[in-house]
């Protein structure tokens, strides 16, 4: 087991990557306060890993929350479901919530949690790549609005996180692609010695290889813990992390959630991200296409969908999170592995590029 910490002063808290992790229970008994528990999961999830996680409460006093499966309920509506459970279940503000399961779990149980009472504790346990390498790490919890992706939601940062790569070996292969999709983007971000690494591992990363996927998780984590600390609420540099979202969110909203998975639509973000930096002339034609071609090699797509007109682009990314006083920020990329957070972009660039 590989474990690092996310820096955050008296809410530090650890992040275990390894194999067979579900079955060691002192791991997250070390972190539950109180005597009472919840584990939200959703229906595909459950039947695969709720029973590890029953050895592991099984001297508290635990209740199932089990939510159906997908993008289109992370939800409002959803989240009071899961609010309804905690209180039948009298939990208090000693309960500790465990998420298990991606992304989608992971944010609307962070969310629970956070507003839960004022705040409780809660673990993370990811099932997906991108869970592991992104979403369960930071602390950002919420949920969509039919108008914007991730709009209602709130900073709440884990006990800990609980990274067990065997439930890898149930995930499809669409979803481990899109997992795929936030690992690069750390290296386009900053590193671009990461972005070899992948290149020439890619293969094996795609068989499952488990020494490639844990290098790779501990690598992102690591890139993750790193900008965490220096920036939690994202006052700077945390921005960079939305590498291609506000083209993938766009993407997402304007297709309908859960149409295209989170993952495909950031990748396509970056692509349209290193488009509009060659347009303004801050990268070589030629670094595009080393874009384009890491992230076809991880069967990834690299063209966004017809079906989004320019304006309903543009429309979808003015609601951003990065739009302020009128103003939307973009990451960009400055070279091939170093990207930067700005608003200094040309309009005519930005809308020839959303004009396929
Ligand atoms: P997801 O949670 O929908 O999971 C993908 C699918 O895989 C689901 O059908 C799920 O049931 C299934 N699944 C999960 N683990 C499995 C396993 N081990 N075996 C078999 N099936 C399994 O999607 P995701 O890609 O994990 O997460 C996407 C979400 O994460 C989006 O809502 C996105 O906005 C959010 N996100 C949040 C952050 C953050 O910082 N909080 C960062 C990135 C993404
Ligand atoms: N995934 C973006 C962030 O955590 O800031």
């Amino acid at each position: 087991m590989q474990t690092l910490t996310v820096d955050l002063g008296e809410r530090s808290y650890p992040i275990h990557i390894g194999s067979g992790l579900l079955q060691q229970n002192e791991l997250i008994q070390a972190h539950i306060q109180g005597k009472t528990t919840a584990i939200v999961s959703n229906e595909t999830i459950a039947p695969l890993y709720l029973d590890a996680l029953h050895q592991t409460t099984a001297l508290y006093n635990n209740t199932d929350i089990i939510l159906p499966d997908g993008e289109k309920y992370k939800t409002l509506e959803i989240e009071q479901q899961i609010f309804n459970e905690m209180l039948s279940a009298r939990c208090d503000r000693k309960s500790t919530l465990l998420a298990l399961g991606g992304g989608v779990v992971g944010d609307m149980t962070g969310f629970a949690a956070a507003c839960y009472q004022r705040g409780i504790h809660f673990i993370q346990v990811p099932t997906t790549l991108l869970a592991m390498v992104d979403s369960s790490v930071g602390g950002k919890t919420g949920v969509n609005h039919p108008l914007g992706k991730n709009m209602i939601g709130a900073f709440h940062q884990p006990q800990c996180v609980l990274v067990d790569i065997d439930t890898l070996d149930t995930l499809d292969d669409k979803q481990l692609s899109a997992g795929l999709a936030e690992v690069i983007k750390y290296g386009f971000i900053n590193d671009p010695e990461f972005l070899d690494w992948l290149d020439r591992h890619m293969e094996k990363l795609l068989q499952r290889d488990k020494e490639a996927l844990t290098y790779a998780i501990y690598h992102s984590c690591q890139h993750k813990a790193e900008i965490v600390a220096a920036d939690e609420r994202e006052a700077g540099q945390r921005a960079l992390l939305n590498l291609g979202h506000t083209f993938g969110h766009a993407i997402e909203t304007g297709m309908g959630y859960g149409e295209w998975l989170h993952g495909e639509a950031v990748a396509v973000g970056m692509v349209m991200a290193a488009e509009l930096s060659q347009k303004m002339g801050w990268i070589k034609s030629n670094d595009v296409q080393r874009v384009k071609d890491l992230i076809s090699k991880a069967n990834l797509p690299t063209e966004p969908p017809k079906e989004i007109s320019a304006e309903q682009f543009s429309q979808l990314m003015s609601i951003d999170k990065k739009v302020q006083d009128g103003v939307l920020s973009l990451v960009l990329m400055t070279s091939y592995g170093q990207s930067i957070v700005t608003s200094d972009f040309d309009q005519k660039a930005l809308k020839a590029v959303l004009t396929r």
